[in-house]
């Protein structure tokens, strides 16, 4: 993608969200989440640097960055929720946003292509075999930036002690219950937890960790060691044998890809 589309997809995303934000009583959530697709595209970029891309696959990077998750403020504003069980396919609400406003005309077929991919697919369980390699690198990258910023985020209002007051964004789970069973024995077989194993607060900081073993590339392994993300996850969760010998498992896990 070269510069001057990328400014100008990077402005109509901007141009796309500010009514979301402007104006409206309940605007803290899509702010947040404006903020963390500007994060994300920073991270493409570094992340595409740190791969070697050249500098129109970089460009391409951030701005997959910038749109990955522009389903997210239709869906808050329609639903008030993030969760998509509740509400709609975030990935998938993109796709639909992006074809309505035929944002995506200015740009190279092959661009179209990843930018589509890499909205569609950043938030699945798992990305579908048969895609083009080239495609399906992007997506990776995305899967990446998206997990280290998310990790940054969360562990940051829970610092804060700002869990109760964002709901949304901990996906309105029970900020009391253990750590489920099956999402230990997700971690345990060294995969990422799944979505709907995911229950409670704690769940989802040891979905964290497990993404650990969902981490695609050196430079994503190199930014969540550099930024402590695992060690910060590990704060906020009970500190009970079996959970800590995750955690443990996970840093060896981290240091062997670095
Ligand atoms: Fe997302």
């Amino acid at each position: 993608m070269r510069a001057h589309v990328a400014i100008h997809l990077e402005q109509w995303f901007l141009d796309y969200v500010r009514p979301f934000i402007n104006g409206n009583a309940e605007a803290e959530v899509p702010r947040i989440k404006r903020d963390h697709c500007r994060r994300v595209a920073e991270d493409m970029t570094g992340i595409a640097r740190d791969l070697g891309l050249v500098e129109d696959d970089i460009h391409t990077a951030r701005i997959l960055g910038w749109l990955h998750d522009i389903g997210r403020f239709p869906q808050y504003a329609q639903y008030r929720t993030l969760r998509d069980d509740q509400s709609v396919n975030h990935g998938q609400a993109g796709l639909q946003v992006l074809e309505n406003a035929k944002v995506l005309m200015v740009c190279e077929p092959a661009d179209q292509e990843i930018i589509v991919a890499g909205v569609g697919y950043h938030n699945c369980q798992t990305v579908p075999d048969g895609m083009a390699a080239d495609v399906r690198h992007f997506v990776l990258m995305i899967r990446d930036a998206d997990k280290l910023d998310i990790m940054q985020t969360l562990y940051q209002i829970w610092k804060n002690d700002e869990i109760r007051r964002y709901p949304e964004l901990i996906l309105e789970l029970d900020l009391e219950g253990p750590v489920s069973p099956c999402a230990l024995a997700d971690i345990r077989a060294r995969r990422s937890i799944a979505y709907t194993n995911i229950k409670s607060l704690a769940d989802f900081f040891l979905t964290q960790i497990s993404w650990v073993y969902d981490l695609n590339f050196r430079p994503s392994y190199q930014r969540l060691a550099q930024r402590r993300l695992l060690e910060q996850a590990a704060e906020a969760l009970p500190q009970d044998m079996a959970i800590q010998a995750e955690v443990a498992a996970a840093v060896q896990h981290v240091r062997a890809c670095m």
